[in-house]
């Protein structure tokens, strides 16, 4: 099974998701701006909400990779807005990518808002969601 974790975070919030996640899944995290290398199939994308959408690096990445990726996982930080995934997925299926309906959001601190977080509940709970994707696709 070969998998990769990919992210964009500007402030790290989201790669603190990421570098857990891959952790756990034995891979390094790397930003978007590394492609992938050959036919993967998980792979786990972080991003978050920035004035109400995802950073275009994150659409460029599903784009310029899309023959590559197995299957997709949403994973994302946002101070107030919900999770990332229905922009990911108007790109993922533009795409034609497949993206798991299992997906992984949590607040993300942003300026006196959400102080802490993601916390260490977040980032069990993002492990969890990873193993979980894992479990299901072995
Ligand atoms: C420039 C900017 C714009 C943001 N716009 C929004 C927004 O529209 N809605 C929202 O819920 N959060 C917004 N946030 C908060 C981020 O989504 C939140 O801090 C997130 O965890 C950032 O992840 P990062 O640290 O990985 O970049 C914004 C943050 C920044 C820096």
């Amino acid at each position: 099974m070969k998998i990769a974790v990919r992210y964009y975070s500007k402030g790290g919030n989201t790669k603190k998701l990421a570098d857990a996640i891959a952790a756990a899944l034995g891979v390094e995290a790397e930003t978007v701006d590394r492609p992938l290398e050959e036919k993967t199939d998980m792979v786990f994308l972080g991003s978050a909400v920035y004035a109400n959408g995802v950073d275009e690096s994150v659409k460029r990445f599903l784009r310029k990779n899309a023959g590559y990726i197995g299957t997709l996982y949403n994973f994302s930080t946002a101070a107030i807005a919900p999770s990332t995934y229905k922009q990911v997925k108007k790109i993922a299926d533009e795409n034609a990518i497949p993206l798991s309906a299992r997906e992984y959001h949590c607040k993300g601190s942003f300026l006196l808002l959400n102080k802490g977080r993601p916390n260490q509940g977040d980032i069990t709970r993002a492990v969890a969601f990873a193993k979980l994707a894992l479990q299901d696709a072995e």
